[in-house]
């Protein structure tokens, strides 16, 4: 089928329920969105295989989930007061404004006007005070990264979990933008949700586990199910770098709307732990921006041969908004069923389903039907495959549908051959193929159970 267009995706998300504009009631706000019934368990589900794939299966990794508000020493000595910015020109005609980097042909992409400002840098952290008092004193930051959290424990965690080199950090949770032109749906959003590893190697070995970790992380991806040829690897010149980065490859997607950034895996050096450490000048540093007298701690670790060293970091770091624009932008999908009936599919891969097993009732209004239909459901619950719900629309059709188009992966339905013939048994749809077998219910937990483990 044709390229999946944005706008088959945000009509499937608001009506069957995955991503709604915030504030929709009073005409929404710009930049943000919600996700609904269905979104919350999509986005949670990739929240998990990430979370899974990066701590549970390695034996290098420590987790951690650290506050939103952030102190503002920290983006201070991180550079972000001082480099976080993108550049942004007003239009003197419509008055709008524009990140000038987004510009193609130097025009006003609202009325076409060249009579543009020159580019300035507009920061993009959001602002605020904690406390009640209202002054320069009490300035704090909604984090624009989950990563600064993850350099100012690094000390703690590894006091409290005797890590050596290397090992890894992982965070998963809110960050911050104030994008001068949101835009794309998710792609790019003023609130979003990051999952970022910061590996901490030996100075040395960074360039290797750079290159390992590009592997690893797109091995990843394609087991969420996206195609390995819509994914691009992008090599950040030096000029694009961010402040902090010696190098960076973007994991790039082919969404509806272009190829961009899904994910950035950059190596961050010994930048940030040393610019957050105090003695700075007993550490042997190779890059850092500011003179740090406020840190109380010095973030280095023992080395094998006793040596106190700052750890190089490389840092896989995908947006959980982009990954679900990816996963939903590959699993769509219209098949032509011949005879001028067509059908909408989300092939999404069973373990980012948010309904696993949808239980249909080949009629709502017969107790016995719908007796049975709640004891599998109960039984169901206990297998720990995922949400099993329960339909009630009493019309298998529309069922049917609203389930091919929401990715759940089988339907079983429960008919009067359930009731009357022995051994007791369901009908099991697949989504994909849409053929049907009849399994008895004795074995229908085990039948589940493998289905889900592969
Ligand atoms: N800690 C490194 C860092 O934040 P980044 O390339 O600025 O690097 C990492 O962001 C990822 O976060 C991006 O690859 C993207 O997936 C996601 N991301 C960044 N800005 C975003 C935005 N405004 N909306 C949605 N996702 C965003």
């Amino acid at each position: 089928m044709a390229a999946t267009q944005m706008e088959q995706l945000v009509s499937l998300c608001k009506r069957r329920g995955f991503i709604f504009q915030n504030s929709d009631i009073y005409g929404g706000l710009q930049g943000l969105y919600d996700y609904g019934p269905l979104g919350v368990e999509l986005k949670n589900n990739i929240k998990a295989a990430w979370w899974r794939a990066m701590v549970y299966e390695r034996d290098d990794v420590e987790g951690l989930d650290a506050a939103i508000l952030t102190n503002r020493k920290v983006l201070h000595y991180s550079g972000h007061e001082d480099t976080f910015s993108d550049p942004m020109v007003d239009c003197k005609k419509c008055k709008g404004r524009f990140r000038a980097d987004h510009l193609t042909d130097g025009k006003c992409p609202n009325c076409g006007s060249t009579d543009l400002t020159e580019p300035r840098p507009f920061n993009l952290m959001f602002k605020t005070t904690v406390g009640p008092v209202v002054d320069e004193d009490n300035i704090a930051y909604l984090r624009p990264e989950t990563a600064q959290a993850i350099f100012t424990q690094f000390k703690n965690v590894v006091d409290s979990t005797s890590r050596k080199l290397p090992f890894g950090i992982a965070q998963i949770g809110k960050s911050f933008r104030n994008e001068i032109t949101p835009k794309n749906f998710i792609f790019r959003v003023r609130e979003f949700e990051q999952a970022e590893l910061e590996f901490f190697v030996k100075p040395g070995e960074d360039e290797k586990w750079h290159e390992e970790w590009k592997n690893t992380r797109i091995a990843w991806w394609v087991e969420q199910g996206l195609k390995r040829e819509n994914i691009n690897i992008y090599v950040t010149p030096k000029e694009d770098l961010a402040h902090y980065a010696k190098a960076c490859i973007d994991l790039e997607y082919k969404f509806p709307h272009g190829v961009e950034e899904l994910e950035g895996i950059a190596n961050r050096t010994d930048y940030d732990l040393g610019n957050h450490s105090k003695a700075q000048n007993e550490l042997n540093l190779t890059s850092h921006c500011h003179e740090n007298k406020e840190s109380t701690t010095k973030l280095c670790i023992m080395d094998d041969d006793n040596k106190w060293v700052v750890p190089f970091v490389i840092e896989p770091s995908m947006g959980v908004d982009r990954a679900v624009l990816a996963v939903l932008t590959e699993g769509y999908t219209e098949e032509d069923l011949g005879n001028g009936n067509s059908r909408i599919v989300l092939k999404l891969k069973k373990h980012l389903a948010p309904i696993k097993v949808a239980i249909v009732p080949l009629k709502k209004n017969s107790p016995e039907i719908m007796a049975k239909c709640h004891e599998l459901k109960k039984n169901l619950m206990k297998l720990g495959i995922g949400r099993v719900a329960l339909e009630n629309t009493g019309n298998i059709g529309k069922a049917y549908r609203r389930h091919d188009e929401i990715g759940t992966p089988l339907c079983l339905t429960v008919d009067f051959e359930t009731l009357e013939q022995s051994p007791e048994s369901v009908t099991l749809r697949d989504r994909d193929t849409m053929e049907q077998v009849r399994v008895p219910t004795a074995e229908l937990a085990q039948y589940l159970r493998d289905y889900f483990a592969q």
